[in-house]
């Protein structure tokens, strides 16, 4: 009760704050003239008690106030707290999810657990017969069919390992979201506006494990000899890869909207700019990685191997090979390649162009610090686009470009956070 108190008033003190505590402090100097009534010195002490009084409430608050008390003002600060934090945790575990992801593809793990459920699904083989009935059943499919992959039971238990470790990962995600969202609405701890959020987020959850299937199942089927390398539709991919990308994005904006203050920064419209700059910023990377994906689904990587030119031209010969001519920018390796490489190349200079010019606009210390990571981070993305390239998309350096791309998301978004605006 104290808590909320005190709170209002300093909401109420915070609000006002800026437009009139310094016009009532220079209303009540103005006021102090001895030629005034008796009447005017008592308006005079009401004001300066109330200023005093305002102050004292300010400095309180200030004391008392953990930094997430603007971002939901219904909630205790302690639970701002925990609520943010394990939001962030969400947000770690959705990247671990998205890293895991990216070495079960390279390692070509993904089609080896040929079925699905939710249940018994967690249940691995265990006995020596069990294992052999899981490799025949896997046999059976179009990867090992085809591709007349030289595998003993031994490598087809590493490469189920990391299938079996993406899914269970993607469960327990499932689980360290549901179990303490329970408890923190028990507590009260969870804001009126986030009840909604977190009921979207847990679909959104549900969802990803669902294209998650409905991508792995586009690699079992419809694969005939005519195919070269079986392998699940890009389009999948990329929708996979999209909706883990929006609720990691989600999870780590609401955690920080819980953890970190919003600066009081100046209304003017270069901090406008730069705000819908690190909002376009997020977006383009958004998009870069998503074409990172049709050219991981296509396995375009493999293509080009040479930078800047793709060979020995600027544009590749076979860039319009397919008909009708938008198919190209989809499903042709060579311009899915050449698409990816150059939005790469243009995004991280437009990362740098936003950094730069942040350094020139007057921003609080924490604001200029993620716009440097921001900057950091494009340059590692895409020297990390370039080695995978030229080295042939080995499966390190493949998976750290695309870890490195959530990495950048991240910075761009903590940018983003920075500069938001102050709840009114
Ligand atoms: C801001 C810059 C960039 C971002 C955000 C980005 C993002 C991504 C992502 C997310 C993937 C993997 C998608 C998946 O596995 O589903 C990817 C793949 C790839 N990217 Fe980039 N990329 C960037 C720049 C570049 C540049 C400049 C190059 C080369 C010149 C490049 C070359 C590649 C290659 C070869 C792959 C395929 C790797 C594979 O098969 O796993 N990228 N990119």
């Amino acid at each position: 009760m104290l808590s909320r108190c005190i709170f209002a008033a300093s909401q109420n003190v915070l609000l006002h704050q800026r437009c009139s505590l310094f016009n009532v402090s220079r209303n009540a100097i103005k006021q102090s003239n001895p030629s005034r009534s008796f009447g005017s010195l008592t308006s005079k002490w009401r004001l300066t008690t109330s200023l005093v009084t305002k102050r004292l409430a300010l400095c309180f608050s200030q004391i008392v106030r953990s930094p997430t008390t603007l971002a939901t003002p219904s909630v205790s600060p302690q639970g701002q707290k925990a609520v943010g934090l394990w939001l962030l945790g969400c947000a770690g575990m959705t990247f671990g999810a998205i890293v895991i992801g990216a070495i079960t593809r390279l390692t070509e793990s993904g089609l080896s657990m040929t079925q699905w459920h939710v249940i018994k699904g967690m249940r691995p083989p265990r006995t020596q017969e069990e294992w052999e009935a899981e490799f025949e059943r896997y046999k059976q499919f179009p990867e090992y069919k085809f591709l007349g992959r030289e595998l003993d039971l031994d490598g087809f238990k590493n490469i189920f390992f990391w299938e079996y470790t993406h899914r269970m990962w993607g469960r327990s995600i499932a689980l360290v979201f549901a179990l303490p969202a329970l408890f923190f609405l028990k507590k009260g701890w969870i804001s009126k506006p986030m009840k909604p959020r977190l009921a979207i987020y847990f679909t959104l959850l549900g969802f990803q494990g669902l294209l998650g299937w409905y991508m792995v199942k586009s690699g079992l089927e419809g694969q005939d000899e005519k195919s070269v390398i079986p392998r699940v539709s890009q389009y999948r991919l990329s929708a996979h890869l999209g909706s883990a990308m929006v609720l990691y994005v989600l999870f780590l904006w609401s955690g920080l909207n819980h953890l970190l203050k919003a600066h009081q920064l100046p209304n003017t419209a270069q901090i406008a700019r730069l705000r819908m700059g690190s909002h376009m910023g997020m977006s383009l990377i958004f998009l870069t990685a998503i074409s990172g994906a049709f050219v991981a689904g296509l396995d375009a990587g493999l293509s080009y191997n040479t930078w800047p030119k793709m060979a020995d031209r600027w544009v590749p010969s076979d860039m319009f090979r397919l008909s009708p001519k938008w198919k190209n920018i989809l499903e042709n390796s060579a311009m899915v390649q050449f698409n990816h490489r150059h939005l790469g190349e243009f995004t991280g200079t437009a990362m740098l162009g936003l950094w730069w010019l942040c350094r020139k606009a007057p921003l609080p210390p924490r604001a200029m610090m993620a716009a440097n990571a921001l900057a950091v981070m494009a340059v590692v993305q895409v020297g990390l686009g370039i080695a995978t390239l030229l080295a042939f998309v080995p499966v390190h350096l493949a998976a750290t470009h695309q870890s490195g791309a959530i990495m950048l998301l991240s910075c761009a978004l903590w940018l983003g956070n920075e500069l938001k605006k102050m709840p009114k």
